[in-house]
């Protein structure tokens, strides 16, 4: 089967900027569907008619029940998405009611990534997008754990993927615009490269992804939405997924002799997964610098000697992993210099998680507020029973209009004073600010009665703690 049928991450040239990176569209044979929309096109003006399309990702989410063929169900939603006409921005559609097959198979369809093409949430129109649709279905096994020596806690997690339990994950994680797109195209073209079977001796490349920055960034979060992602993106080439945590720390804290049966046998798994070619596995190893630890003080002489083994085999075994093809190696680590570890020394994928960005704080205290608007811990009295918070971007639009324009509009004031929340909260890890809610929450004098005001006023006070008690 075709990859280059895969994802506008696959295809999708890199663009520095942000800005607009129109997708040529080789001359498709065209169908009856196709000429349709092209007479429809026609009516436009001649400066908006071209060849140029976007590619756009549209996820199709089957629901537990459902047993249709994935090839149905997006013939299905390609032609609903032809006769519709839509206009393309980034969140959930309505499954057309008039369509028996979708009602029945599938639970949601979302538009992704049209922010890769346009900015602050504007509008593709459907003449200028190719859809690229992706039908799956959510794993509900949940992890299939093996226990650590001490039997207390795990050294490795196994995931079907896509996995119920990492639903959502992605868009929930915010950075700066165009880093998350840009770790799914790095990604997406490592597989493509191995796929075509590239010679790695004339063009080199990896399948190692290592993300390094802060604690409580969202690193390993990150990883895991990230393998999510793909195993959707790629579902057509590889129909199985699996993602395998190790927990590395864990791995080497106290239980040695253990830990080298726990090697052989997750490595005897993982050679098992990989030779099934149609299987796509990630491997995920949390905090790789207690690898080149544990290494550097087995070798100082302090541990048993056995430890040494266990060790070196799991980096080997890593290193000989890193030649299949249908693997691709995750890996998070809270140092920031180099890390003396070979495997990850030739990462081709290294970027670095910094603490969010103003923009990035507000949205993700955007997204908690309206949580609570939404259960209804929270009563926004200016806004009756809107839950929606105005997104940053039109925040700062409304900003910079004159003030006898803007008036003082209720809603805006609310999301000034959140900005002001945003702004207190500098320096402070996605982590942190995930929690700030809930920490503000039991400051309350009286959490039953929550007005907003005064629940942002509070978030300050506790952001201003959290932030002197973290500088401590
Ligand atoms: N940029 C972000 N946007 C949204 N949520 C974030 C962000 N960064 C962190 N979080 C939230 O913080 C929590 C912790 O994230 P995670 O454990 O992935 O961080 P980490 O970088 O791996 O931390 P550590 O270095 O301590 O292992 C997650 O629930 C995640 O949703
Ligand atoms: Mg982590």
């Amino acid at each position: 089967m075709e990859i280059s049928e895969e994802p506008n991450a696959a295809e999708a040239k890199p663009s520095e900027s942000n800005g607009i990176v129109p997708e040529l569209v080789p001359s498709p044979v065209v169908t009856e569907e196709k000429t349709l929309v092209s007479a429809e096109i026609s009516s436009y003006p001649s400066s908006i008619l071209s060849e140029d399309k976007f590619i756009v990702s549209v996820e199709v989410c089957l629901k537990p029940s459902s047993t249709a063929r994935n090839e149905d169900v997006r013939s299905a939603v390609e032609r609903m998405l032809e006769k519709r006409s839509l206009s393309y921005t980034n969140g959930p559609i309505p499954v057309p009611n008039d369509d028996p097959l979708l009602v029945e198979n599938v639970l949601r369809i979302d538009i992704c990534d049209t922010d890769e093409w346009v900015e602050n949430g504007e509008v593709l129109l459907f003449w200028q997008v190719k859809p690229a649709v992706h039908v799956y279905q959510l794993s509900e096994e949940g992890p299939c754990e093996e226990l650590g020596g001490d039997g207390q806690f795990s050294s490795f997690n196994e995931w079907n993927l896509p996995a119920k339990e990492f639903d959502g994950m992605w868009d929930s994680l915010i950075y700066e615009s165009g880093l998350k797109q840009r770790l799914l195209r790095y990604a997406a073209s490592a597989l493509i490269f191995t796929e075509k079977g590239v010679d790695p001796f004339l063009v080199s490349w990896n399948r190692i992804i290592l993300l390094h920055g802060p604690p409580g960034t969202g690193k390993t979060s990150l990883c895991k939405a990230l393998a999510q992602k793909l195993s959707i993106r790629f579902n057509s080439r590889y129909p199985q997924c699996q993602l395998i945590e190790v927990n590395a720390h864990s791995l080497f804290s106290k239980w040695f002799s253990e830990s080298g049966k726990l090697v052989a046998k997750l490595f005897q798994n993982i050679q098992e997964m990989v030779e099934e070619e149609n299987n796509l596995v990630f491997v995920l190893i949390d905090e790789v610098e207690s690898l080149a630890a544990a290494r550097n003080t087995a070798l100082a002489g302090s541990e048993p000697s056995d430890s040494i083994r266990v060790v070196n085999a799991l980096l080997t075994q890593l290193d000989k992993l890193k030649s299949s093809p249908n693997v691709i190696i995750m890996t998070t680590s809270n140092i920031t210099a180099a890390i003396d570890i070979a495997f990850v020394d030739r990462a081709d994928i290294k970027a670095y998680i910094g603490p969010p960005t103003l923009q990035a704080r507000y949205e993700i205290l955007r997204s908690c507020l309206q949580e609570l608007l939404r259960t209804g811990i929270l009563k926004n009295p200016q806004e009756g029973d809107c839950h929606e918070l105005q997104n940053y971007a039109s925040l700062k639009e409304k900003l910079l209009q004159p003030s006898e324009i803007l008036g003082s509009h209720a809603s805006s004031s609310s999301c000034n004073q959140l900005l002001k929340v945003a702004e207190a909260c500098e320096g402070l890890s996605g982590r942190s600010l995930r929690k700030l809610p809930f920490l503000a929450h039991a400051a309350l004098t009286n959490p039953y009665n929550c007005d907003f005001s005064k629940f942002l006023h509070t978030m300050i006070n506790t952001a201003k703690r959290e932030r002197s008690e973290s500088l401590n």
